[in-house]
């Protein structure tokens, strides 16, 4: 059954925990789907894990739709959150444009956008519109650059409290759940305590309503840095390079393909052609 947006509160008053994955395309929604994942983000995460870029920040609306599509035919029975890409909620006009495509054109259920309180506003225009938004605060890859790169962020009293703070602004302007990342776990707690929206965290403790992880990550399918929050829950990396080996070396030893993958003809029509 596909959740709906206020079975996500209900979920948070029963204490029972929310799960977020990432998927990015067809194949990897319909596992996630298949594994029964709460809910699915589609996260600008897509431009490190499965488009190779260094950062989030080169990301645009028009990758943002074709892997959001992708995720939609491949998991059509779950709730699917697309991320809004760096400079396209920078005014309410563009973000309307913007989140309306994800759900229009993407078939998204939902928006997610990050920042704190200056971005309220904008959640305000988009929820004031119909559109179901998710915060995100804490470590916001798309402005890590001016957070001095990805850290732990809330860890001194002030900026502690800077997050409590930009957590009730999003939640005051219509967000139905918001996204902690990277935070201390009492901050994170401080904050889910707090709020009548769930909160899930990604390296926000075991406090959080709600856990969210990136897909190649829990998988073992993107090795060129490992954040302390994550966890491998497989190595399908090795697994695939194993079986690309097997093949090569099978094609290199004539012994693929075998019998069993090859067309023939039948006798009667072997011999005409050779007779
Ligand atoms: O882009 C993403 O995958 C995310 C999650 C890590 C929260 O924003
Ligand atoms: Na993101």
């Amino acid at each position: 059954m596909k959740k709906l947006i206020p079975d996500f509160e209900t979920m948070k008053q029963a204490g029972e925990k929310i799960s977020m994955l990432t998927a990015y395309d067809y194949p990897s929604a319909k596992l996630v789907e298949e594994a029964g994942v709460d809910t699915i983000l589609v996260g600008d995460s897509l431009g490190m894990v499965v488009l190779g870029y260094d950062s989030t920040v080169p990301v645009t609306m028009e990758e943002m739709l074709h892997h959001t599509k992708a995720v939609r035919r491949g998991a059509p029975q779950t709730f699917v959150i697309a991320d809004m890409p760096f400079l396209s909620y920078t005014s309410s006009e563009l973000a309307l444009l913007n989140a309306g495509r994800l759900i229009k054109e993407g078939g998204a259920d939902a928006v997610k956008l990050e920042g704190g309180t200056h971005v309220s506003p904008i959640v305000q225009a988009l929820t004031g519109a119909g559109i179901p938004v998710v915060g995100h605060i804490g470590l916001t890859p798309q402005t890590a650059g001016q957070m001095g790169g990805f850290k732990v962020q809330g860890r001194d009293l002030e900026s502690a409290r800077q997050l409590i703070h930009d957590a009730k602004a999003i939640e005051e302007a219509g967000a139905f759940i918001i996204v902690i990342e990277a935070v201390p776990r009492q901050v994170a707690e401080r904050i889910t305590t707090s709020l009548k929206i769930p909160t899930i965290g990604i390296g926000a403790g075991l406090d959080c309503d709600g856990q969210v992880l990136v897909y190649h990550d829990i998988l073992g399918l993107f090795e060129r840095f490992k954040p302390k929050f994550v966890k491998q829950y497989a190595q399908l990396g090795q697994e695939v390079v194993r079986a690309v080996q097997s093949f090569h070396k099978e094609v290199k030893e004539c012994k693929f393909p075998a019998e069993e993958h090859t067309f023939g003809l039948s006798d009667a029509v072997i011999q005409k052609l050779y007779g």
